[in-house]
């Protein structure tokens, strides 16, 4: 589903871009650009790279939107 519906960025490009080495938004951004333009998927980017990277407090599917 689109986390960055600006960029047309899915979950599936952030997990793949995580586990290749990003884990900030900003390394998100430089690779995949998103949160470059409105910036609401900050939250749901931000929650996607704590999933992969196993620091997650809750699971990145209770903020997702629907795709
Ligand atoms: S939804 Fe990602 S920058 Fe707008």
């Amino acid at each position: 589903m689109y986390v960055c519906v600006c960029k047309a960025v899915t979950d599936r490009q952030i997990r793949e871009a995580a586990l290749g080495g990003a884990r900030t938004l900003k390394d998100l951004r430089r690779d995949l650009g998103v949160t470059r333009e409105c910036g609401r998927c900050a939250s749901c980017a931000h929650d996607c790279l704590r999933e992969v990277h196993g620091d997650a407090k809750t699971p990145a599917k209770a903020s997702r939107r629907s795709a």
